[in-house]
């Protein structure tokens, strides 16, 4: 019987030691079975009823004075989680977000400091095109953790995460308990047109600014 700390994390030990090493090697890497799946289903429930209630916002391009809705670069409406008031499932999401960034550190060194996270949701035929997940003037973004939360999720309904690592781009299906995980400041990446409305919870594991003390 497995203690319910064990059950917590269902990365713990070696699978996550395996996502690090492949994360190392790739650039990326991904897990299907990130959460228990009745986590996943009460984060999909709430991120429903949340966009349901109209708390989503459009997702903006750039910071600062140049930020603004592109719906012809991406077409998400986002909704950032408040770690200071995170519900139950939000909590078990943050703990083993916050388990994976420390084998991230044990294993690879990163220095990862903190979490950011948002749920997204793309309307069908919405899209994200192709980018790197660091802005311009900010290098504090890492590693970047796209969570699905589209249960019964066919080839069909599209709406892929398109990595392009090396020659051949992975296309990683937004199925309910993938994890996808990649390098913010390397990984150029694209979300396809979906058919149905696509449900995620996407993270960004931070460090500090090297901004002024590296060249
Ligand atoms: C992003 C992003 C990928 C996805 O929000 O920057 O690229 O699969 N998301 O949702
Ligand atoms: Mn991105």
């Amino acid at each position: 019987m497995m203690s319910s700390l064990t059950m917590r994390n269902e990365l713990d030990g070696y699978a996550s030691e395996l996502l690090a090493e492949q994360l190392a090697a790739e650039g990326w890497a991904v897990t299907e079975s990130f959460l228990p799946a009745s986590v996943v289903a009460a984060l999909r429930a709430e991120a429903d009823a949340l966009w349901q209630g109209g708390k989503f916002r459009q997702a903006a391009i750039g910071r600062g004075n140049d930020a603004g809705a592109r719906p012809a670069t991406r077409g998400d409406q986002i909704l950032w989680l408040d770690e200071r008031s995170l519900t139950v499932a939000q909590d078990e999401y943050w703990q083993a977000m916050d388990a994976l960034r420390l084998v991230l550190n044990r294993t690879l060194f990163l220095g990862l400091q903190n979490l950011e996270a948002h749920f997204a949701v793309y309307p069908p035929a919405t899209f994200y095109r192709k980018h790197v997940d660091r802005f311009a003037d900010a290098d504090e973004r890492a590693i970047s953790c796209s969570l699905y939360l589209n249960p019964d999720w066919q080839c069909d309904d599209g709406g892929w995460l398109r990595l392009y690592a090396g020659e051949t781009p992975v296309e990683i299906l937004p199925r309910a308990g993938t994890l996808a995980v990649f390098r913010s400041e390397t990984m150029p990446h694209e979300v396809l047109p979906a058919v149905r409305t696509r449900f995620s919870l996407t993270g960004w594991f931070r460090r500090r600014s090297l901004r002024g003390i590296l060249p």
